[in-house]
Formats: structure tokens, sequence, C-alpha cells
């Protein structure tokens, strides 16, 4: 098989790449080792940037997320029963949508099959080898045969646990990493969503979050130690353990069925560089953060956007100006929101090591935020998407 861009992974990553490469005349293939169903309902994110939003929109393919995402001008910051909001258009001009990355896969996955694009599910990539010549080959596996797609570049879009970043060769690659000393339990509840916009909370007790899917289902979070068993968090004691972290005088928390329950660690991790030869990585693939900032799957957009141009510039008239720089390009944002991430974790989770010096100055940070528009505006334009980094 042969083909012009091999792209590993379906993810968004995998999928939005393809897609704007179609949209500029390039042929890839998609492989991805799960079934369409299984990556139509993993349950992710749901934060879309405003420059995200604009770029799936002007690809063609926003037409279902502009029609069932919500438009979010603000999240609260909450802290000792009060509330700070950040007004994300009077800070930034900028807003963000409400709309799960799982849609998103599902919207890509649509499209890319109507414009007769090759998404093979069940094909599994075993081996990238050649990426030092422009020959360059993905062995995968498929019904149990070996087969080869060769093409003029590999990007490797298929997230941590990929063969991706393990196919650089170690003695050009850095690695930066923190692991966090907690994680968060998140559930999906047949419920209508406890207010209008998303809700951060630092507590004594631990971070919560409040977050939403749609008119009836909500979506929260609690930090919970390293190594939590959901078996260990029956529906009432979720229920309980989000409305003590979170009270606030005239705010309640609607409870319905529990749907969903999972544990995601939180985890920094940076991949440098993010291309070797002719093998590039984007999105997961590369790095990580922690989902406080929302940050994950726009990053992973992000990245894919850039090479799509840098892909289109190749193909248009052999000029590799772009593909050169994308690594360097890349990392730029992913440091800015590395940071971002990290501040925001940091900001509002209770370090199980910490003592109660770390606890004033969150709360003194957090009061600092809601006294001062300069210290607002900084969360915002990180929170909404930095146009240029
Ligand atoms: N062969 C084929 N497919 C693979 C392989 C392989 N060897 N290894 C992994 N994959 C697939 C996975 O099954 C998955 O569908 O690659 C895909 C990677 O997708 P994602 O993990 O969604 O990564 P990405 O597209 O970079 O999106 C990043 O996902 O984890 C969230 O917070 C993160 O929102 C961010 C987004
Ligand atoms: C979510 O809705 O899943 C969500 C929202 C905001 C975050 C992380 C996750 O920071």
């Amino acid at each position: 098989m042969r083909t012009a861009i091999g792209i590993i992974g379906a993810g968004p990553a995998g999928l939005f790449l393809s897609h704007l490469l179609h949209r500029r005349g390039i042929a890839s293939v998609v492989l991805e080792r799960r079934d369409r169903d299984y990556c139509e309902r993993r349950q992710r994110a749901g934060v879309v940037e405003h420059g995200v939003a604009e770029a799936l929109r002007a690809s063609g393919a926003g037409a279902r997320m502009d029609r069932d995402g919500f438009v979010h001008d603000g999240i609260e910051l909450r802290h000792g029963g009060r509330g700070h909001r950040v007004d994300f258009p009077g800070l930034t001009g900028r807003n963000v949508l409400i709309y799960a990355q799982t849609e998103i896969v599902k919207d890509l996955i649509a499209r890319r099959l109507a414009d007769g694009g090759e998404v093979l599910f069940e094909a599994e990539a075993t081996a990238i080898e050649d990426i030092g010549t422009d020959r360059p080959r993905v062995r995968f596996t498929r019904g149990g045969a070996e087969e080869v797609l060769e093409c003029d570049y590999v990007v490797a879009c298929d997230g941590f646990h990929g063969i991706g970043r393990a196919s650089l060769p170690a003695d050009v690659v850095r690695t930066f990493e923190k692991v966090y000393p907690f994680s968060w339990l998140g559930i999906l509840a047949d419920a209508a969503p406890s207010g209008d916009e998303l809700v951060y909370v630092h507590s004594p007790r631990g971070f919560a979050l409040h977050s939403m899917r749609s008119e009836r289902v909500s979506r929260h979070y609690l930090q919970v130690p390293n190594g939590t068993d959901t078996a260990d968090w029956p529906d009432e004691r979720i229920w309980a353990e989000l409305e003590a972290r979170s009270a606030r005088p005239g705010w309640t928390l609607n409870r319905g069925p529990i749907t969903d329950k999972g544990i995601t660690p939180m985890r920094s991790f940076v991949t440098e560089p993010m291309r070797h030869g002719s093998l590039f990585l984007a999105g997961d693939a590369a790095h990580i953060v922690p989902p406080t900032g929302a940050k994950g799957l726009n990053l992973a957009m992000h990245d894919v956007m850039l090479l799509a141009d840098a892909l289109g510039q190749w193909a248009d008239d052999g000029d590799t100006a772009g593909l050169d720089a994308y690594s360097a390009t890349a990392l730029r944002r992913v440091w800015r929101a590395e940071h971002f991430s990290y501040w925001m974790t940091t900001l509002l989770h209770t370090d199980p090591e910490g003592t109660e010096f770390d606890r004033r100055l969150q709360v003194a940070h957090l009061e600092h935020i809601a006294a001062s528009e300069a210290a607002s505006r900084h969360l915002a334009e990180n929170y909404t998407g930095l146009p240029r980094v």
C-alpha cells in the first residue's frame, strides 16, 4: 500500500490532519488499532478553544459542533464558599465552546468516510522503518495479516502509549516529565448541569470541577489519591464529596443516575524534538498536560493545523521550510500550555505532601485573580487559547 502521508492513530489529531490534508488535495491513510465504535465512545475532555473551533468551522467540519455545542463566555473559580467569574469576551474578545472530544471524533470519522478517506480500523502499526530516508514505511497488522504502508512522511498521532515516540532514535530525543501526586475521578450523570458555566473549585478537601455535556448530562470531577479504585466510590459518596467541596450559598448540585466513572492520572510530559527525518509526532504522542487547563485536545489540534500548512507548502512547491520549522514552532505553544496547565493544577489542587503555608499561598493567589483584572486576563488569555505563541 502506498500513500503520501501515513498517519498512525484516529484520535482528534490523526483524523483532523487527514481531513485538512484532503482539503489541500494531499492523500493520506489513517491506521487505527481500535474499532470505530471504541474510538467514538471514549470519554475525554470537552473544551474547544476559540481558534480551534474556528479552524474546524473553516474546514467544513464544524456544523454539528455549532448546532450542539455551547458557547461559554466564562468560568467560575470558587473557594471558601465564594465564586469569582472570569469573563472571557470582556478580557480577551474570545470565548470557548463546550463540545465533547468524542463528538469531534465522530464528526471527523463520518466526514473522512463520506469524502472517500481511508481510515483503517483494527489496523495496528507495529513498526516505523527507514525514517532516515524519504521513503519511510509503516508495518501494520490487520485481520491477522501483516501489511506495509509506504509513504513520503509518517505522522504519529498515536497518543501517549503509541509507537511513534519510541521510534525516534534514543540519542536525539529528550523527554521532560512531571507526575502529580493525585488523580481525577470523573463521572457522567444524567442530571441537568448545576449552572450555566464550568466551576473550578479549590477546597481544603481537594479540587472539584463541574462541567457538562448537554442540557441533560453533567460531567463532574474530584481530586482523588493516585491508585484510587472507582469501586471505593459508590455514587452517594461521590455526590456527598462534590457537595462538601463545592458548597456556596445559592448554589445546588443537581443529582442524577451516574452512567460512567473513570480515573485520570495527572501528568505533564514533553518530547523534544517532535520530528526526526521523515517521522513527525503530533498530539498526545508528543506531549501530555494535566486536564485542569483544558489544553490536551486543543494542543493536539494546533499541532496538526501547523503540520497541514507545512505539508501543503511541501506538496505545492517542494518547499520544506514549514516542515523544518514544525518542531520548534509547535514546541513554543506546547511549553506555553505546559506552563498554564501546571499553573492551574498547582493553584487548585491540594498537594498531599503540602503544608498549611502552601494552602495559604493558593488562597492569596485566588484572591489576587478575583481582585486584579490583569491576573484574571492572564487566565482568560491562556484558557481561551493564545492566537500566537
Ligand atoms: N497503531 C494504530 N493506532 C494506534 C497505535 C498503533 N500502534 N497506538 C495507538 N493508536 C491509536 C489509539 O487507539 C488512539 O485512537 O492512536 C489514537 C490516539 O488518539 P488520542 O489518544 O485521542 O490522541 P490525540 O489524537 O493526540 O488526541 C489528544 O486525547 O488523551 C486526550 O487529553 C488528550 O484531549 C487530548 C487528546
Ligand atoms: C470536561 O468537560 O471534561 C472538562 C472541562 C474542563 C477541564 C477538563 C475537562 O479543564
